[in-house]
């Protein structure tokens, strides 16, 4: 018996050293509160399973300068075994030869099977998986300090004419009715939210996806920057440049009412030990409910050399999809698992709510719509072109005719 439990041990520590040799660093922008905790778990289940984890962390929200320092890496010959990649631009990677293909644990693993079409197409460049995805974040969301709202009499806001009566009464009482963080990445998250609201998901469509000129130069559209620019009376003069968790602790801290974010926000929430519903609301974007703006993490992966690291790469593949990477990083995180068949019942309200959204919407075939803003919709180029108008008219006193006419201008040079 003695001697078994020996060879046991002896066995396992084999295994375990050669399992030990492999290396995989990540690069990634997760480092707020909610971010870092979500991410730990990964870091810790690819330590369990016998590697080793290089952390390469850029702060940025929105992830532009997580993406200039993966661009100087790669053009040295110097890519990170994985980073963080989204949307249009896991297909800009992949065009230029860089990533991995993952078939071999795509296909012992039935990804095709356990994953949603609008996440799988994602992840896969030419037919093959290159990237692996880490969640589904819905981007309209309004978060709210529950008691603001209540100590001032104020019904969670179901449309924007209610948003700016609630935000007018807050105003009067020397309240800050909107926590915003004046950078171009949380400009557009604001701005594509607004366009969903007076649009409707079809217009969002017409405008982000399809780039539709007629669409673009549309009242619809006006009336969407006259919309946005009023938030602007709303803020609060620290805005200019905060970062979006700062923003998000005003919230949880009562120093603001609502904020305008992706369920990241969430993740903020849970980490300072707040509950939905007790704490603080989550709601559809005000005029958005029954729709849902998919954002979706994933982690690309780069072709290797070393056999070690790519054993280390595949099987970091591997648990990114496992049920229980998918339920204690999503939960930590604020978004929903990417698996269909996942259990969602220790999941909170605002995920249950949101799967339900989710998979309502893309079982319709309506109402599921590609962020802008966060890279699903369209190129960088014409993300990038966006952004400016967006920000620039924000922070002047440009006429919405005129951002009209510009954004129009923008996106047919970028195309
Ligand atoms: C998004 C990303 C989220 C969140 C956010 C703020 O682009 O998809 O996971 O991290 O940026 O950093």
């Amino acid at each position: 018996m003695f001697k078994k439990t020996l060879l046991a041990i002896a066995l396992g520590g084999t295994i375990a050293a050669t399992a030990q040799a492999g290396e995989v660093e990540v690069l990634h922008w997760w480092t707020s509160g909610g971010e870092a905790k979500s991410i730990a778990v990964l870091k810790e289940m690819v330590n369990d399973a016998g590697h080793s984890w290089k952390d390469f962390a850029v702060a940025g929200g929105g992830g532009e300068n997580a993406y200039t320092v993966l661009r100087s890496r790669a053009v040295s010959g110097n890519a990170p075994a994985s980073a963080q990649i989204k949307g249009l631009e896991i297909q800009e990677w992949g065009d230029l030869g860089f990533l991995a293909d993952l078939t071999p644990v795509a296909s012992s693993n039935n990804w095709d099977g356990i994953l949603p079409a609008v996440v799988s197409d994602v992840m896969k460049h030419d037919g093959k998986y290159v990237a692996a995805p880490v969640n589904v974040h819905r981007v309209n969301w309004m978060w709210a300090n529950k008691k603001v709202l209540d100590d001032n009499g104020i019904k969670p806001p179901k449309n924007m004419k209610e948003l700016w009566a609630a935000s007018e009464k807050l105003k009067a009482k020397g309240i800050t009715p909107i926590a915003h963080g004046g950078q171009p990445w949380q400009d557009a998250t604001t701005f594509e939210s607004i366009v969903l609201s007076v649009g409707g998901a079809d217009f969002f469509n017409d405008v982000f996806v399809e780039h539709d000129q007629k669409a673009l130069e549309s009242k619809t559209m006006k009336e969407s920057f006259d919309e946005f620019k009023k938030v602007k009376s709303y803020i609060d003069k620290g805005a200019p440049g905060r970062d979006w968790n700062v923003a998000t602790s005003m919230v949880i801290k009562g120093e603001a009412a609502f904020q305008f974010m992706g369920d990241w926000a969430k993740g903020e929430f849970s980490a300072a030990g707040k509950k939905p519903g007790t704490d603080y609301y989550c709601l559809a974007f005000p005029g958005t409910d029954g729709t849902f703006t998919f954002n979706i993490d994933s982690l690309a992966m780069f072709e290797q050399r070393n056999d070690d690291n790519k054993a280390a790469q595949m099987k970091m593949a591997e648990l990114i999809l496992s049920p229980k990477f998918q339920d204690v990083f999503n939960m930590n995180k604020g978004s929903i698992p990417v698996r269909l068949d996942q259990d969602m019942s220790g999941f909170d309200s605002c995920a249950q709510a949101s799967m339900e959204t989710f998979k309502a919407t893309s079982a319709a075939g309506k109402g599921l719509v590609p962020s802008m803003a966060h890279g699903m919709s369209t190129t960088s180029a014409i993300q990038g072109a966006i952004y400016d108008v967006a920000t620039e008219f924000f922070n002047s006193d440009m006429s919405s005719d005129e951002a009209v006419m510009k954004l129009s201008r923008a996106v047919r040079a970028a195309q």
